[in-house]
């Protein structure tokens, strides 16, 4: 590739012919502001509408500033980034966008979070010199995203990430002029769209105009309630993001504090998603051993994921008998804790409240299903994202990163490496495939490692000998990657014998809800790393082998995919196609 040799700031630089001024500047050091842009290569994602003139910088020669995010470098180019006339008229372009927009920031969902706020800090805006006329939209509660309109700033992220990641184009601009808005068709309400509530425009938009529907009110309310026994599970992809709010690196192993800090806020029970997460194999597992003996139903589509099930009941009601009816960990864990823990411990169901930590904000909308409920008693009461958890630790005054290490507590406590991997993209399909194989081929697997379902690439395959058999296995992360891969198998051009799809890249540690990445795909990728190093230092990492887990079987649940776990484990799905 031409390189290209340019000054910026007097600094000479490098960069490959194409290259942005702004991704030149930044590569080498050199920040320059910007809001609109946002770009992650990794995963096709790039928003540069150029729309807020935030990145302007001065290029000598040229009367006019250009905005660097979508400027490419040329010979010989000499940019300038912070003279006065480009600090006055970025400082002006900021001034113009807090015209009118909602001065609110104490209460905002995104306050301390928000980028425009930390423009406005950053260039020491202390007036409005701008007074414009606001717009005056009602914000929109959906059971798992608020959308507060008045707050959207047109930039645009949330609709080209829906639209070109996920492919569900909930998210559109509508009307011209002043009263434009970024908007659902017809202005319904999310649930009655085909959004799946996957949260990754929550993810990526700047400011408060969307954010996670918040439960946090409502947990303090319930752990001051001397009626109520409050238990929570944490999902396995929360213990490796959590401690980036408290200023700790991504990736870092916080487990254990994280225990230690649930249990300072009361709960009666903190348990380990994980427990069940190994529980969602043995059933899954077994789920697949029939389909491929009776060869029918094929290929499985993992269900753990509530925003793929949504996907594909919203869009291909025709495979969802190819959905696998194994409820997600979230799910099996509120059915065993209602079920059987809760008679165990001699608590009416009514009265125990079962919380989860989850790094989706799908899993809000999950735990709302009405088939995942007993008499209208939800199995999961409600879902927190690893935010709302982080923001929670704060106001109660938890000094999260001086706290010792302890234990989840017991019966769903202890699980495998299998379970860890449930949070990275390719976990679920490998932690099936290490149980799988022994099940069918009959013999003990040495290698534990199925590196080809790893990594990051939208799809991934691989072709495992099992037994006799040699099966076509899939990974697919991000909704228009899975999309794609459903397409070709109802026109017959693929066959696989079971797939796994996350709707969110990277699966569950790039979720809506973990802390914000603000566009770099590096922190998703460590946190996956640190989630592999937790299956590598796990004693036992294939499911069925978790001693408690085959105890419970034995002594509580019988045959897995039995009668009594089909009972409490297995689900069904529902044709949402809009017509
Ligand atoms: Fe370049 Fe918005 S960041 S125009």
């Amino acid at each position: 590739m031409r390189m290209i040799r340019l000054k910026i700031d007097d600094k000479v630089v490098l960069a490959p012919e194409g290259t942005t001024i702004l991704n030149a500047a930044l590569k080498a050091g050199i920040n320059i502001p910007h809001l609109c842009y946002m770009e992650m290569p990794e995963i096709g994602y790039k928003n540069d509408c150029a729309s807020c003139r935030v990145c302007v910088v001065e290029v000598k020669g040229m009367n006019r500033l250009l905005p660097s995010c979508t400027t490419p470098v040329a010979e010989g180019m000499e940019v300038i980034t912070n003279s006065l006339k480009v600090m006055q008229k970025r400082r002006l372009v900021v001034e113009l966008l807090l015209s009118d927009h909602p001065k609110d920031c104490l209460i905002c969902g995104k306050n301390g979070e928000c980028e425009l706020q930390k423009l406005a800090i950053s260039f020491g805006l202390r007036e409005m010199r701008f007074e414009g006329k606001e717009a005056k939209h009602d914000k929109q509660y959906s059971i798992s995203i608020t959308r507060d309109i008045t707050k959207c700033i047109m930039c645009r992220r949330c609709e080209t990430m829906c639209e070109e990641i996920q492919s569900c184009g909930i998210l559109t601009g509508i009307d011209r002029g002043f009263n434009v808005i970024v908007n659902t068709a017809f202005n319904r309400n999310l649930i009655d769209t085909n959004c799946t509530f996957c949260g990754q425009c929550v993810a990526v938009c700047p400011v408060g105009a969307l954010y996670e529907t918040d439960n946090s009110f409502k947990l303090s309310q319930d752990l001051i309630d001397p009626d109520k026994k409050v238990i929570v599970q944490v999902a396995p992809a929360v213990r490796v993001a959590i401690g980036e709010l408290f200023g700790q690196k991504p990736g870092t192993d916080c487990t254990g504090k994280l225990v230690t800090a649930l249990k300072k806020l009361g709960f009666d029970g903190v348990f380990d998603t994980n427990f069940a997460a190994d529980i969602t194999i043995m059933e899954e597992a077994t789920e697949l051993k029939h389909r491929l003996e009776e060869n029918k139903k094929l290929p499985l589509f993992t269900s753990c994921c509530p925003s793929w099930v949504r996907f594909a009941e919203l869009n291909y009601p025709e495979i969802l008998d190819n959905v696998s009816s194994t409820k997600s960990p979230q799910q099996i864990f509120g059915s065993l804790a209602k079920n059987v823990w809760a008679e165990k411990m001699g608590i009416d169901r009514k009265n125990l409240v079962c919380v989860s930590i989850m790094p989706c904000i799908s899993k809000k909308y999950e735990a709302s299903r009405e088939e995942l409920a007993v008499d209208e008693n939800p199995d999961v009461d409600y879902s927190l994202t690893t935010r709302e958890l982080g923001r929670i630790f704060k106001q109660y005054n938890i000094d999260f990163n001086s706290l010792a290490d302890s234990d989840f507590d017991s019966p769903m406590r202890d699980s495998t490496g299998a379970a860890d991997i449930f949070g990275r993209t390719g976990g679920v399909m490998e932690a099936a495939a290490r149980t799988l194989y022994e099940w069918v081929a009959n013999e003990k697997l040495d290698n534990l490692d199925f590196t080809p379902l790893r990594g990051f690439e939208e799809v991934r395959t691989a072709e495992v000998k099992i037994g006799d058999k040699n099966l076509r296995l899939a990974v697919v992360h991000g909704l228009r990657a899975a999309r794609k891969v459903v397409e070709k198998i109802l026109a017959g051009e693929e066959e696989f014998h079971a797939i796994e799809v996350m709707a969110c890249k990277g699966g569950c540690i790039g979720g809506g809800g973990q802390p914000y990445h603000h566009g770099n795909f590096d922190i998703i990728k460590t946190r996956a790393e640190a989630i592999q190093n937790l299956d590598y230092h796990k004693e036992i990492r294939a499911s069925h082998k978790n001693p408690y887990i085959v105890e419970l079987y034995e002594k509580e649940l019988g045959e897995p995919y039995g009668d009594k776990a089909h009972k409490l484990f297995h689900t069904h799905y529902v044709d949402r196609k809009i017509k």
